[in-house]
Parts: C-alpha cells; structure tokens; sequence
C-alpha cells in the first residue's frame, strides 16, 4: 500500500498531493483559454469552486487506484500546476499535466514527466504508460517523447474547453521501452 500522502522529489521541483488550500491558486492557473484549449477536460471559462470541487475528489480516487494527481510545486514559485495519472484499463495509465502560463518554458513540465514516468514504472508497477496531445500543442509532445514516449497513432479527442473534437496523436511508453533507456 503506497502513502496517500507520498510527495516525489525532482532537482528544481516536487511533487506532493493536493489540499484544499490550493483552491484557490489552481482556480487562478486554470481559468486561462491557453492552458484549458489544449487539454480534454478542463472547461472554460472555469466554474468557481470548480478546483474545490476537483481536490474534493483525490483522496478516494487516490484510494481507489483510479488515479494518481499530484500538485507541481517549485522552491521559487510554490504551486505552478499539476501532473498526474489516471487508470485507462486493467494495466495501463494516462499520464496528464499543465503548467500555468506564467511558468512555461522553464523545462517544469519535462521534469515533473521524468519523475512520475520513474514512479509508475518503479513503484505503481504499471506495464504500460499512454498519453495523447492534440495536433496544435508541439510543446507537450516534445515533453513526452523527451521521456520515452513512442507515436503509436492519431485519433479524436473532445476538447471541452472549445466543445468540439480535435485531432491528437496518441503515444505509449511500456515498462519493456522505459527499462532499455535507463
Ligand atoms: C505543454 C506544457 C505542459 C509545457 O510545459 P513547460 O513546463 O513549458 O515545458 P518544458 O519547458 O518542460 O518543455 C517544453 C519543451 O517543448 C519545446 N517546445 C516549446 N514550444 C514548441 C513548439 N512550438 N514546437 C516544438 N517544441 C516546442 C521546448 O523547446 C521544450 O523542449 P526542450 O526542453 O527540448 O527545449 C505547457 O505549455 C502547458 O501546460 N500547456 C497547456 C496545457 C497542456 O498543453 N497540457 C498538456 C496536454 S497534452
């Protein structure tokens, strides 16, 4: 049984849970077209108590297994986004992150991937990791295949930030691949 309040540590950042005090920077963060209109599930404009309500959820779905959220905090900048990952099948996660604007560019996404991927493969025991972006987002991308993701087709994802379907690329990454890079 792994701690429900286990926090992950990376060089420049950690990875810890959420608590309801962080409502109100996450309500701030999200309530932005540029974050929300490159992810699936994130409305917009953004409901308020909506980051109440979505912390509210973690601990069960944490003690369920269904999936695993953690807040990215910086020394620096305290919390700055959120990565995650949620069950898809039987053996398999989705790995999902944003980062507020103001903190792009700073590689804060691609070492919150690093630790995780190391965390679902090295502790969750997870076969195998998958992840999708959508065509306009090059950036996130460039994050996944960075930590050993492979392309392995294109489909269509509801955005519900702009309430239509959008072409993505899908990409996997399975314990085989991620022990051969190592
Ligand atoms: C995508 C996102 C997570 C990136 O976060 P970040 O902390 O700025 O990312 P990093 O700085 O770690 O890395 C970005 C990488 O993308 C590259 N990149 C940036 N813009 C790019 C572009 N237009 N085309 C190709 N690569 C690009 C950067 O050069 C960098 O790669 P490098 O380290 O090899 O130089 C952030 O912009 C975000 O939260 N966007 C909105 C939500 C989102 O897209 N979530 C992911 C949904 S799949």
């Amino acid at each position: 049984m792994i701690a429900e309040t286990l926090s992950l540590a990376g060089d420049k950042l950690t990875l810890r849970p959420f608590t309801l005090e962080d409502a109100p920077r996450v309500q701030e963060l999200v309530s932005n077209w540029n974050v929300a209109s490159m992810v699936a599930r994130i409305p917009h404009p953004y409901p308020d108590g909506g980051a109440e309500e979505w912390i509210s959820g973690h601990n069960e779905r944490r003690a369920s297994g269904d999936s695993w959220p953690f807040a990215i905090e910086t020394k620096k900048a305290g919390l700055v986004g959120t990565i995650g990952l949620s069950k898809t099948d039987g053996s398999s996660m989705e790995i999902g992150y944003w980062i507020g604007e103001p903190y792009w560019g700073n590689g804060i996404a691609s070492e919150a991937a690093r630790v995780l991927v190391e965390f679902a493969f090295d502790i969750l025991d997870i076969e195998k990791l998958t992840a999708g972006h959508f065509k306009g987002n090059p950036a996130s991308g460039r994050i996944l295949t960075k930590v050993g993701f492979l392309t392995v087709g294109e489909d269509k994802r509801f955005c519900l930030a702009r309430g239509e379907e959008l072409d993505c690329i899908a990409l996997e990454l399975t314990a085989a691949e991620h022990r051969k890079t190592r």
